[in-house]
């Protein structure tokens, strides 16, 4: 089932009503952000994401049937902060002179100017998430935890040729599909059904595992254009994701050589490609991510049918072809 012309406009007016209100917040936050310097890099960050997360916060409250939108859309609030938040922090370790189509704020105005906004934001969420019941904030911090583990995963993993499948899966566990899973807990906790919640936090998961398996095969195969932001760069950081691990398992033993002299150069990054590429590596990384995509669809089954549900199903299955 793919998006229909509907959809694309219910997300793109969720998006608009979203935007408007998320600057607002910014923007107005008297407490810590006096200082017009950085309440203009602020609201700068928050422009130009997809907003997948708050979607998902709607879209699980909406099943569990909760319609307070100004409240939705204020959990929805300090996810997306969380998640500019990470990104912040992510483009400092990863040096990245390229997000979402511009240049990143460490490349423009520094790492230390970086850091601290990504410091703000995440305060902000927090102290937004307070004016939540009882488990809600502790569940939002305890996910942000899990961020900062599987991005120290990744950090201290980085370099490591040889990185294991079941590694790379803990990873992206903890830096991605742990957020995912959290959106949609808190989203269905709203309504207060413990069954349906249960069933949306596993598809959140599900779906996280599978958004980054897509994010890991197109900085692989996509286009700069379309994702903003620069391709085969995991391979320059020296960072092993899933299209490398799984042409790596099916190779012979002289190939690996072959491959770890090469990938530890460093220099011929489209030879690294077209040896993944040859050796089933994005075939593979799709076909795990799909079977994440099914695992996810089939705990949608015993919801009651009806327009958010079938926009979650069509949300999950784009994320596996989506090119941006
Ligand atoms: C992007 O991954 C980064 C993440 C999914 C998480 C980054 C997490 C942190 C920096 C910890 C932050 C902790 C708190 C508490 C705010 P990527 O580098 O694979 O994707 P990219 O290609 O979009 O950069
Ligand atoms: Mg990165």
């Amino acid at each position: 089932m793919k998006l229909n012309s509907k959809d694309l406009a219910f997300l793109k007016s969720f998006k608009r009503d979203f935007d408007n209100d998320f600057s607002k917040v910014i923007a107005e936050d008297k407490r810590l952000l006096t200082y017009r310097y950085a309440r203009e890099i602020a609201l700068r960050v928050a422009e130009g994401g997809k907003r997948l997360r708050p979607i998902l916060v709607y879209l699980a409250a909406s099943l569990a049937g909760y319609n307070d939108i100004k409240k939705i859309r204020r959990l929805g609030f300090v996810i997306e902060l969380i998640h500019i938040a990470s990104l912040l922090h992510d483009d400092v370790m990863d040096d990245a002179d390229m997000r979402r189509g511009k240049k990143t704020v460490n490349y423009q105005d520094g790492n230390s100017v970086a850091i601290l906004s990504g410091d703000y934001l995440y305060s902000l969420a927090y102290r937004m998430a307070l004016e939540f019941e009882k488990p809600i904030p502790e569940i939002i911090s305890v996910a942000a935890s899990h961020l900062a583990k599987g991005q120290m995963m990744e950090t201290v993993l980085s370099g490591n040729f040889y990185l294991s499948f079941s590694d790379y899966i803990r990873i992206i566990y903890n830096k991605t599909a742990v957020m995912f899973e959290c959106a949609m807990k808190i989203g269905s906790m709203l309504g207060g059904d413990a069954n349906i919640s249960k069933k949306l936090s596993m598809f959140g998961r599900y779906l996280g595992y599978g958004f980054q398996i897509t994010d890991d095969i197109l900085d692989y195969t996509g286009s700069v254009d379309l994702l903003g932001k620069p391709i085969l760069s995991d391979l320059a950081e020296g960072k092993v994701t899933i299209p490398f691990v799984l042409s790596r398992n099916c190779s012979n033993s002289s190939e690996i050589k072959k491959m770890k002299q090469l990938w530890e150069e460093k220099t011929d990054f489209a030879a690294v490609k077209d040896w993944v590429i040859e050796n089933d590596g994005i075939a593979l990384a799709k076909s795990v991510c799909l079977n994440y995509i099914k695992k996810a669809d089939n705990l949608l089954a015993g919801i009651k049918n009806c327009y958010e549900k079938e926009l979650l199903t069509k949300i999950a299955n784009q994320t596996v072809f989506r090119e941006r």
